[in-house]
């Protein structure tokens, strides 16, 4: 079953297209990888799947975004689609509060107040973010006293405490060291068990190791989508072919 399609989407800033004619498919509790250079619409593309770009007031967007069949774009709240599609960035960005209240602020605005239900999904959500052992004795420190992959683990544990369906990850790891990197990395194998995840990354060890499908895009459009292993192996395009063996990107 698709979670995720896309129809013919196009979208553009103003004058300036930036997705052309995109149609991809995303399989539920899977991991697809987004590759691609540098401008080619992949930070984009994430943001239209959770209507990010709504913020941008240039965008205008056409085609079809589906979650779960429905269209994005007039069938949801956008509040509560972004309570089931998260989103992670590429910097860690907790908010300047206590660990505990950043994992609780999610679940508290969406109106639980009881306070052994907040901790009990702070404690299932830090677990989630395989972030537990290592804070659940300063649970009311300050969130910025983590390092930079225990932030990023904090974030996607304050992602996790709405019981979101998809996450969306834009290069998660890029402002990581290598130690964090691959702890997130394991996080992420154990996470699509629940989950089915979409991440930007411009690490192509990274997308070859975790993602089950690749999407490459170039110029606005998906070129190649694939499993994985035949986009990295058996590209039916000379440009992925080309991208994928470093010889542009
Ligand atoms: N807010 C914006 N306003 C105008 N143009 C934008 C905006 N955001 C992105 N663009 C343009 O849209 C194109 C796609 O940008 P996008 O950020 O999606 O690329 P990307 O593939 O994520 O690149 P990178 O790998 O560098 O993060 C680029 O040409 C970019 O300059
Ligand atoms: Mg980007």
């Amino acid at each position: 079953m698709y979670i995720m399609q896309t129809e013919d989407l196009d979208l553009y800033y103003g004058a300036v297209q930036a997705l052309k004619k995109v149609n991809l498919n995303v399989e539920k509790n899977s991991v697809t990888a987004l590759i691609g250079p540098s401008g080619c619409g992949k930070s984009t593309f994430l943001r239209t799947l959770n209507r990010m770009n709504d913020l941008i007031d240039s965008v205008k967007i056409q085609g079809k975004v589906l979650f779960e069949n429905k269209d994005v774009y007039s069938e949801y709240d956008v509040i509560d689609l972004r309570k089931r599609i998260g989103m992670v960035f590429q910097a860690p960005n907790p908010f300047p509060m206590s660990i505990y209240n950043n994992v609780a602020y999610g679940p508290r605005i969406h109106g639980i107040k009881d306070k052994n239900k907040l901790n009990e999904i702070v404690e299932k959500s830090l677990k989630g973010a395989a972030i537990w052992d290592e804070v659940k004795d300063r649970l009311n420190k300050n969130a910025l006293g983590l390092s930079g992959g225990q932030q990023q683990r904090l974030c996607i544990a304050r992602t996790l405490a709405v019981e979101p369906d998809v996450l969306l990850m834009d290069e998660p790891t890029s402002a990581l060291d290598p130690i964090s990197t691959l702890k997130i990395e394991e996080l992420m194998d154990i996470l699509k068990k629940k989950y089915t995840i979409i991440i930007v990354t411009h690490n192509m060890q990274q997308a070859g190791r975790i993602s089950d499908y690749t999407a490459f895009f170039l110029n606005g459009e998906v070129v190649e989508n694939d499993k994985t292993e035949n986009i990295f192996y058996k590209p039916k395009d000379k440009r992925t072919e080309d991208y994928i063996t470093g010889r542009f990107g």
